[in-house]
Parts: C-alpha cells; sequence; structure tokens
C-alpha cells in the first residue's frame, strides 16, 4: 500500500483527496517506480474540473514525474532497479508515492540532473520543444508572440526561442510576471491586464505581426492572437486556461491565410523514437547550459490541493515543484526549406532569341498601331448580383495605360469558380457594376509612360488581381503580368496560370508534398483538381481523388489518381481508409467545402493538413477547436493573394508552372470553350458539375 492523491467526483481542488492505494508488481513490459518528485500541469486541473475526461473515475491525476525503479516485469531488459527515470504524458497516475509504467514510456535521467528539475521539467521541456521545432519551426529572425510567458511551459518556451535566434514577446499578468518574463529570454513583456496587447505587438512589430503565436490562454486571448499574426502566420492553441474558444469561421483564418492548430504532446511523442528523441533533446540542451528551469513553488504530494488552488489563481509562476536549478539548452538550428524550381525572368532571352518569335512581336506590334481598337471594346459587366443571367454583355472604354501601366488585348480568358463567387455575392467586388475575371493571356498593346522591360507584342499572361478579366482588352499593372514563353499556347496560358499557381502554392508552399506522402484531392477532374492530381503523382505522392461522375473518375485517373472515388455513389472516408489501411493521408485539399469539410477532417492522420481552399459546395461551418484537437490538426484557408504578393514571388510560382508545361509534367485540359459573350452560359455549366478540366473564354 501507498498514498495518493485520488479523484472520486469533478469538481475544485477539494475534491483531491490524501488516500491509501494498492500498487501492486510491475506485470510483463512494465516497471514499478517509487516517485522523488512529481510535477504539476495544467492538464492536471482540466481532467479534474472534467474539461478533459479520465479513462475512469475514480482515479490518480498527474501526467508527470521522476524517480527511482524499484521493480521490473518478468523478462525486461534494459532497464534495472535503482535507475533514476522520469516520465511525461500517459498514463495518468503519477500524485502517487509509487506507480506502475509502462517501460517504453519512461526516459533515463541523467545523474546531472536533480529529480526535482526532471520531474518539472519532462513534461512542459517537450511541449517547448514539439512547439518550437515540430508544430512551427522557429528560425533566427522570426518574431514570437508567447502567452502566459511567466507560466511552466512559458518560461521554456522565451528561453528556447530566444536561443533559437527569434524575437520573443511575452505576455503576463503582472509586473513580478513581467521581471521573469524579461529574465527568460523575452525581449519585449506585455502585461495584458493592463495593456491592449493586440496594439502593443503591433507597435513593436511595425504592423507586420508576427511569425507565430504560442496561445496557451485560449478564450481570453484567441481573437487578438489571429489580430498580432502576419499573413500564413500559424496560430498555436495548445491550452485553454481561460476556456475554450468559440467555434472558429473559416473566414477568420482566411483574411490572412493562417494556420491553426491545437496540439497535444500526445500525438508529437507518439513512438518510442519520438519520446527518446524530444526528451533527449530537451535534456541535452539542459546540460549543456541556455535553458534555465525555474522551480518557484514546492507543496507535499499530500497537499496538491493547495498547489490546485494556487494555480488556477494565477499565483504560481514557472514550474510547481522544488528550488531553482541553472540549466541550459543548446539547440539544433535548421536551414529553412524553400521551393525550388525554374525562376521567370523578366527579360527571357531564351524566349525572345528566334526570327520567328521576332516576327510574331512586329506583326502584333502593327496591328496594336490601331488608335480605335484602343478606345471602345466588349466586355462582360455585372450590374446586380445574381445568377449567371447578371452577366451581361456590353460596350466598355478602356482608355489608355497610365504610368506603370499595360494594356493587354486578350486572346483567352479562363473562367474560375471565384469569379461565381463574386458573382453571387458570397466575395464581395469593390464596385458595382464591374467587370468579372482574375486571369487572362492576351497581348500588350500599349505601356505607359516611362515603363521599360514590356514592350508592345510581348505575349503576357496574368493572374489574381486586379479583377476584369472578361473583356476584350484591359489596363493592367504591369507588375502583376508575366511574360508568357512561345511555346505555349495563349488558351492553354489563360487557363493555367491561376490554375497552376494554385496548384504550386497548395504543393510547394501550404503543405510541402513529398514522396511518399498520401494525398486526397477532392473534385479532382475540375480545373485546379486536374493540375493538383498531376502534380501531385509527379511528386512521388499516392493520390487519392474524388469525382462525382464515371467520366470525370476515367479523366482523374489518366492525370495520375491512383485511386479514384465517386463520391456521389460510395462514402468516401470509409473508401480513404480502406486505401489507407486505417492510417489516413497526410493532407486533404478540400475545394468543395460545406459537403466534405467534416469527412475530410476524418480522413486526416495525425498531425495532417485540412486545406481547405475553396467551397463550391456552400461554406463550412464554424470549426470547433476540439474537432482539430483529436489527432492535433492543422487547418488552414489559404488564398492565391496571400502566395504570389511580391514580383519575385509572382515570378517564381509561375516559373514553375510554366516549366512543368514544358517539360510534359503537366498536362492542360482546355476541355471547354465559349466565345466570351457567352460567359453566362459557362458559368452555368460549371455550377452545375458539367464541366471537367478548364473552361476558357475567347474574346
Ligand atoms: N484559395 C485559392 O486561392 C483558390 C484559387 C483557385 C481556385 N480555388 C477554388 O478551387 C475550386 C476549384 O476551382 P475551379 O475553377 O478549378 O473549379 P472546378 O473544380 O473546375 O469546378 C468545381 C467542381 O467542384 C465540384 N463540386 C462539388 N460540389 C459542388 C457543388 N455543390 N456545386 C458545384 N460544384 C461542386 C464539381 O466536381 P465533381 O462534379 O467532380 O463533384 C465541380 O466540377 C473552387 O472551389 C475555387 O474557389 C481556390
Amino acid at each position: 500500500m501507498v498514498k495518493a492523491i485520488r479523484v472520486h467526483e469533478l469538481g475544485g481542488p477539494e475534491v483531491l483527496k490524501w488516500e491509501d492505494v494498492e500498487v501492486g508488481e510491475p506485470k510483463e513490459g512494465e516497471v514499478r517506480v517509487k516517485n522523488k518528485a512529481i510535477g504539476l500541469n495544467f492538464v492536471d486541473v482540466y481532467f479534474r474540473k472534467g474539461v478533459y475526461k479520465a479513462a475512469t473515475v475514480p482515479y490518480t491525476p498527474g501526467v508527470e514525474a521522476c524517480g527511482v525503479v524499484t521493480a521490473v516485469g518478468p523478462g525486461l531488459t534494459g532497464r534495472q532497479v535503482g535507475d533514476l527515470v522520469a516520465y511525461a504524458g500517459q498514463p495518468m497516475g503519477s500524485y502517487a508515492e509509487e506507480q506502475i509504467l509502462p517501460a517504453n514510456r519512461i526516459v533515463p535521467v541523467p545523474p546531472s540532473i536533480d529529480p526535482t528539475v526532471a520531474a518539472s521539467l519532462l513534461l512542459k521541456g517537450m511541449t517547448a520543444q514539439f512547439l518550437l521545432r515540430s508544430c512551427f519551426k522557429v528560425e533566427p529572425g522570426h518574431t514570437v508572440l508567447v502567452h502566459a510567458a511567466a507560466g511552466g511551459v512559458g518560461s521554456l518556451l522565451c528561453q528556447w526561442a530566444n536561443a533559437l535566434g527569434a524575437t520573443v514577446i511575452g505576455t503576463v499578468s503582472t509586473k513580478e510576471k513581467a521581471a521573469q518574463a524579461k529574465e527568460d529570454g523575452c525581449h519585449h513583456a506585455i502585461i495584458y491586464k493592463e495593456e491592449d496587447f493586440v496594439a502593443r505587438v503591433k507597435e513593436i512589430t511595425s504592423d507586420n505581426g508576427v511569425e507565430v503565436v504560442y496561445d496557451s490562454v485560449g478564450k481570453d486571448t484567441f481573437e487578438g492572437s489571429l489580430a498580432c499574426l502576419k499573413t500564413r502566420g500559424y496560430m498555436v492553441s495548445f491550452g485553454q486556461s481561460s476556456g475554450a474558444p468559440d467555434p472558429v469561421p473559416l473566414s477568420t483564418i482566411a483574411v490572412k491565410s493562417l494556420f491553426l492548430t491545437r496540439p497535444r504532446l500526445f500525438n508529437y511523442a507518439v513512438t518510442r523514437d519520438e519520446l527518446l528523441g524530444m526528451a533527449g533533446e530537451v535534456i541535452g540542451n539542459v546540460q549543456s547550459g541556455v535553458l534555465r528551469v525555474r522551480v518557484n513553488h514546492t507543496y507535499a504530494l499530500s497537499q496538491a490541493a493547495q498547489a490546485h488552488e494556487d494555480l488556477e489563481n494565477r499565483k504560481t509562476s514557472g514550474s510547481s515543484s522544488r528550488d531553482f536549478a541553472k540549466l541550459a539548452i543548446k539547440t539544433r538550428k535548421t536551414g529553412c526549406t524553400r521551393s525550388s524550381g525554374a525562376k521567370v525572368r523578366d527579360d527571357h532571352p531564351h524566349w525572345s532569341a528566334g526570327t520567328r518569335c521576332m516576327f510574331v512581336v512586329r506583326a502584333l506590334a502593327t496591328e496594336s498601331a490601331s488608335p480605335a481598337a484602343a478606345k471602345m471594346v466588349k466586355a462582360i459587366r455585372v450590374h446586380e448580383l445574381g445568377g449567371p443571367e447578371v452577366l451581361k454583355w456590353e460596350d466598355v472604354e478602356v482608355g489608355e495605360p497610365k504610368e506603370g501601366e499595360v494594356r493587354v488585348k486578350n486572346k483567352a480568358i479562363g473562367l474560375n469558380f471565384i469569379d461565381v463567387y463574386f458573382r453571387k455575392g458570397v466575395y464581395k467586388a469593390a464596385t458595382v457594376p464591374y467587370t468579372p475575371g482574375v486571369e487572362a493571356c492576351g497581348v500588350v498593346t500599349a505601356v505607359g509612360p516611362g515603363l521599360t522591360g514590356r514592350q508592345v507584342g510581348d505575349l503576357v499572361a496574368y493572374a489574381g488581381q486586379p479583377m476584369g478579366s472578361y473583356a476584350e482588352e484591359q489596363i493592367l499593372p504591369a507588375n502583376r503580368v508575366v511574360p508568357v514563353p512561345p511555346s505555349i499556347d495563349p488558351t492553354v496560358a489563360a487557363s493555367l496560370l491561376l490554375k497552376g499557381m494554385t496548384a504550386q502554392f497548395l504543393l510547394r508552399s501550404c503543405f510541402k508534398v513529398e514522396p511518399g506522402h498520401t494525398v486526397l484531392v477532392h473534385a479532382a477532374a475540375g480545373g485546379v483538381g486536374s493540375l493538383l492530381c498531376q502534380w501531385a503523382n509527379s511528386l512521388g505522392a499516392t493520390v487519392i481523388g474524388t469525382v462525382s461522375t464515371k467520366e470525370k473518375a476515367a479523366q482523374a485517373k489518366e492525370d495520375g489518381c491512383h485511386h479514384v472515388i465517386i463520391y456521389k455513389e460510395e462514402d468516401f472516408v470509409a473508401r480513404v481508409k480502406e486505401i489507407t489501411s486505417d492510417n489516413g493521408v497526410e493532407v486533404v485539399y478540400d475545394s468543395v467545402g460545406k459537403d466534405t469539410f467534416e469527412g475530410s477532417l476524418a480522413c486526416l492522420k495525425t498531425r495532417g493538413y485540412m486545406v481547405s481552399f475553396g467551397q463550391s459546395s456552400g461554406a463550412p461551418d464554424p470549426v470547433p477547436l476540439s474537432a482539430i484537437a483529436v489527432k492535433s490538426l492543422f487547418l488552414t484557408r489559404p488564398s492565391l493573394f496571400h502566395y504570389a504578393v511580391t514580383r519575385d514571388e509572382l515570378l517564381e510560382m509561375a516559373g514553375e508552372v510554366f516549366g512543368n508545361v514544358q517539360s510534359g509534367a503537366l498536362r492542360v485540359r482546355v476541355n471547354h470553350t465559349y466565345p466570351l459573350s457567352q460567359a453566362a452560359r459557362a458559368h452555368e455549366d460549371l455550377e452545375n458539375r458539367k464541366t471537367s478540366g478548364s473552361v476558357v473564354l475567347i474574346p
């Protein structure tokens, strides 16, 4: 019999009872450990209150301890009576003088580390490890925001992030905690009870925002944390000490193409190798001297209720255990991974060389000399939002390009699902009436005053902003057009640039597909879908696609889908589980939205990426964090506009797309062409799922 804390009913600190329990003998694969020190963690409070569910009630709380092995199970090798070991995570039950543990969940503790330090370090240290090194990889030059910076995990996060070369901003509730956070390497400590932390972060970062927020506070800070992030930033919501945040509408992360994750240590330290790797990095770093573990409070185990009360009343800082120890971390710095691929250069000597090309340029230049062509042109106009019938064929004035602009006579215009969203009002056009369209390929017919690098006669394409491509001729900012290699047909270019660059950022930046990955692509026979499947296949992934008909299934197969699911006839979640032997996929590219969202989450493996990049069936409901917490998933609602921001990004992405078409890795399916005047019919067919591949409008 040993003494332990037991919980017979959920509730306040008073439910923690000091009782006798039987500990028994270790079975095969187990050890018995006499605890020397036990770590107190906020997760113990969640279990006690019932925010998280314990497997049984009554139960013994606690998920972290350090102690000495007192018995080993039959046949066990590698562990001996007398070994100093620590454990963190499952199984629960560390609030006990002695406990049984699976041998594969404990790690050896070097003699140089005090057991009290080890007990307060392992869970918090491994949490800091996966947050900074896996969940989001902090690198020199990043700016990170850490809430509750003087807390147990917070203190380690700040020191470690600082050691990784980041600028660290911490939030705390009191002056005393601010002083501690500063000592722990916070470059800026914000007292969030007195100051508006969002305004302060904006001020500190000169309105740029931070790369990542580590938010363990939850409800009180969640919204503000999102506001502190820069475009494509990571919101790592790893705790909820102030309560669970409300379900998240996708629109709140779409505005800046943010990533949202609600990670758990249990999903990062799954295998023995992961556990040893993480613990090794934490302990090794502590030994080498950069990290300092603050054991600011120790209580007798029998007084666990008092410790819980203090933790909940924010009276504690650092770790709850004994003595103050000086420790250190030395971190491995890894280089950043960047997309590779052909770069499009503005000058393109290899494209413009050759007699044939020169001749074309001259011929087009002559054609553009007609002043009448530049005045009135035909275009599709939308005067009121609604069905395809609101697309009207009208005369519009096109005018002359100003400084930094070019005028382009379109040869082909790409149709995209986003044109439907704008027409219906799902997305708001800047003005009404407006000319729709965000993709085209054409010939430069005039250049603005003083512009260099672009000439009349250049074949160019553009994708994205500004809207207005459903026109015979249009004005465009010169820095948004890219040169089109002569080997690429204008119709292909017009149907390729937006969809291809979308596929590019989805597969190469948003989530980096690698050989051996399994990816799920919805609407696999669509414009973007067709390119995604081919490209993912060429990257070495196993591709699973969903489509609505047999004909589309045949096309998806040709496009490199290893498995095609007709989701109107089959349960795609069950089929994905079957295909992946219940393992799930690394990433889902979901442009369908409402109809597929929940099923897509179910198809993902632990730590998988849910890339929700469209909503052809409607917007998904707001997402409760619990939906992504179970498997520590990542959720993002990205937009091409946030990935092709600078001229360099645009040229690099377009270059990779054109390069893949030229090499044959991508085949563009222009399955449908309509006269531009018939745009309404094209919209109707796209919305009624009658199209596959790309749809192009010809002026
Ligand atoms: N985030 C970005 O930056 C970005 C950029 C480009 C495109 N996108 C998105 O990517 C998606 C694909 O664009 P796309 O132009 O290539 O269109 P598309 O995939 O060619 O057409 C949409 C397809 O979605 C499927 N679908 C499923 N449910 C539907 C419904 N209720 N109504 C209509 N279609 C439905 C249909 O395929 P099945 O018949 O096989 O079901 C349909 O053919 C769109 O959602 C678009 O918004 C996003």
